[in-house]
């Protein structure tokens, strides 16, 4: 069996890590400090978004040059340092690979807007203005405005799917394909083990740029700009250059994939990813089809949630793999965002644990979502995220539909810097993340919200995500046992059954503030994790009441 099909893979944001230096940025010997911390929670292997030189106008994930390691975080050395700490207490490294496109300052992109006629040219996509100068389309930036921009020396627009600084690379040519594919060896002669691959099913554009059906002529991110006709044909390629002869993990972040997709994605017969990052499931307090996109928010729908992820499950049994998550570092905190962080913080972190660690699949753990951290409660002016900003601009200046309080109340909710805030270590100043000035503000609650406070708690956040973590690696029921979502209609319960031969676990949550009856189904077992301390893990129980954001895992009889 594959090594990351009972492994729990832990996601590290290095700028708000650890900050070994004092200036205020988490850097790569920051991580290495907290290795012995990793090791203690479980965890098999860490992923770290990108820490490539760049101009940091999306926190890294607009590059100038993929080999090089940015001063803010270290060096090189460093970096090779880190690899070999983790592979010395057997954690695996996966890197983010951003290669849908680069920063606007990369020498590939400076050298590719210079000229129509130079080796880097066709490395970008360039197309010719309108007739009267508008852009090619009117696809729109996942920043808001128009994907388009002008550049007056070639006399054409490049295609950007996020803010202009980040450039989207030409897949049809074949030397960008080949230019990814040896720095993916690169870092594989440098050890490392895995790829997270940023949007990496925008890579293929559909030639024909057709306008999208759009009477009021604002540019708009559609289908089109997902899924692209080459696709598959791609990832296959960079399967076969790289993933396959160097065995390197690989999990694609893919936004718009349906089930069926991620089927043809990782199906291993196919040969292409591992797993993908799907968002259907993260779309759940969301208003389908509103004009304000992620801004326009309601309350988690349960049903929906359960069912989507059950639909997942079921669509890849015996055909790939789910990465199971609810938090990285473009999602709010769950306990703040689904769940309710004011009474039931550690209730409702571990509650939303328990059903993503239960299901089929390699689930992903984000910085402080181990110790139940939270939203913080920011003012407008302290957000620092260009999507934010950007979307701000647009929905609530230009566009004008949504009002500036409702845009505050969404980006309190969902907004990305919800998990851009600093690590919470412990209570001193800054929260042990830093001696210096943090680059972005900590929540205030970290005197109450720290590493070392909840692993003194009596009830930790830590503690629960170990016993689950203990859990993936010994329990092969977790790993290989079938899965059947019960109570498929109830509002507040989600409730599954995982059976492996002749042993069967209920997976059990109630994700309310409210008490909850279960009927229906038989509910007496023995404990083998459970959210409130009066049961009793080995105990026999008989549950029928499940209390506020109560969870159990639940061993039933032969
Ligand atoms: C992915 C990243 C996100 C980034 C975007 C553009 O969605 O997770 O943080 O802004 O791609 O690279
Ligand atoms: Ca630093």
């Amino acid at each position: 069996m594959a090594w990351w099909k009972n492994a729990v893979i832990y996601q590290i944001y290095p700028k708000s890590f650890m900050d070994s230096n004092g200036d205020g940025i988490g850097d790569l010997k920051g991580i290495e400090q907290k290795l012995d911390y990793l090791k203690q929670l479980g965890v098999d292997a860490l992923w770290l978004s990108p820490i490539y030189l760049s101009p940091q106008v999306d926190n890294g994930y607009d590059i100038t040059n993929y080999r090089q390691v940015d001063p803010h975080f270290g060096t090189n050395a460093d970096l090779a340092q880190l690899i070999a700490a983790s592979h010395q207490r057997g954690i695996k490294i996966i890197m983010d690979m951003v290669a849908n496109h680069t920063s606007d300052q990369s020498p590939w992109f400076l050298e590719s807007k210079r000229s129509r006629d130079n080796y880097f040219s066709d490395f970008y996509i360039w197309r010719d203005p309108k007739p009267n100068g508008d852009p090619p389309n009117n696809w729109g930036s996942n920043f808001g405005g128009s994907a388009w921009e002008y550049v007056p020396k070639r006399k054409q627009y490049y295609l950007h799917y996020y803010a202009k600084e980040q450039p989207d690379l030409n897949w049809e040519n074949p030397l960008v394909r080949q230019a990814i594919y040896d720095m993916m060896r690169y870092w594989k002669a440098h050890h490392v083990d895995g790829w997270r691959m940023d949007v990496i099913t925008s890579i293929s554009k559909d030639q024909r740029f057709l306008d999208y059906p759009n009477p009021h002529h604002l540019s708009v991110v559609m289908g089109n700009q997902n899924n692209g006709p080459r696709m598959h044909e791609f990832i296959h390629e960079m399967h076969n250059e790289v993933l396959g002869p160097f065995s390197m993990l690989s999990i694609g972040e893919s936004p718009a994939a349906t089930s069926t997709d991620a089927r043809l994605l990782v199906d291993p017969s196919r040969e292409e990813l591992d797993m993908i990052f799907t968002f259907e499931h993260m779309h759940v307090d969301r208003q389908p089809g509103n004009i304000n996109g992620r801004w326009a928010i309601q309350p988690i729908n349960v049903v929906q949630l359960k069912q989507t992820l059950a639909k997942w499950q079921d669509a890849l049994r015996d055909h790939g793999w789910n990465a199971l998550y609810f938090e990285n570092h473009d999602r709010a905190r769950t306990p703040s965002r689904w769940g309710n962080d004011l009474h039931y913080r550690y209730e409702s972190a571990t509650a939303f644990a328990t059903v993503l660690h239960g299901l089929q699949g390699t689930p992903f753990i984000y910085q402080g979502e181990e110790i139940g951290m939270t939203n913080p409660h920011f003012s407008l002016a302290d957000y620092e995220d260009i999507e934010l900003k950007t979307n701000y601009e647009k929905l609530v200046n230009q566009q004008k539909t949504i009002s500036s309080d409702n845009f505050l109340k969404a980006a309190r909710k969902i907004s990305r810097d919800n998990a851009r805030t600093p690590m919470q270590w412990n209570d001193s100043p800054n929260a042990g993340f830093t001696s210096g000035q943090p680059w972005f503000k900590l929540n205030p609650n970290y005197p109450q919200v720290n590493v070392a406070a909840d692993q003194q708690a009596a009830k930790s956040v830590f503690r629960y995500y170990q016993r689950l973590i203990h859990l993936r690696h010994t329990q092969d029921i977790l790993t290989t046992g079938q899965f059947e979502l019960l109570l498929p209609d109830d509002p507040h319960l989600f409730v599954y059954r995982r059976v492996l031969d002749h042993m069967q676990w209920l997976v059990m949550a109630n994700l309310s503030a409210e008490q909850q009856t279960l009927t229906d189904f038989p509910t007496s077992g023995e404990i083998v994790i459970a959210n409130y301390p009066d049961l009793q893990v080995g105990q026999n129980v008989q549950v029928n009441v499940l209390r506020p954001y109560e969870a159990a895992i639940i061993a039933l009889p032969d």
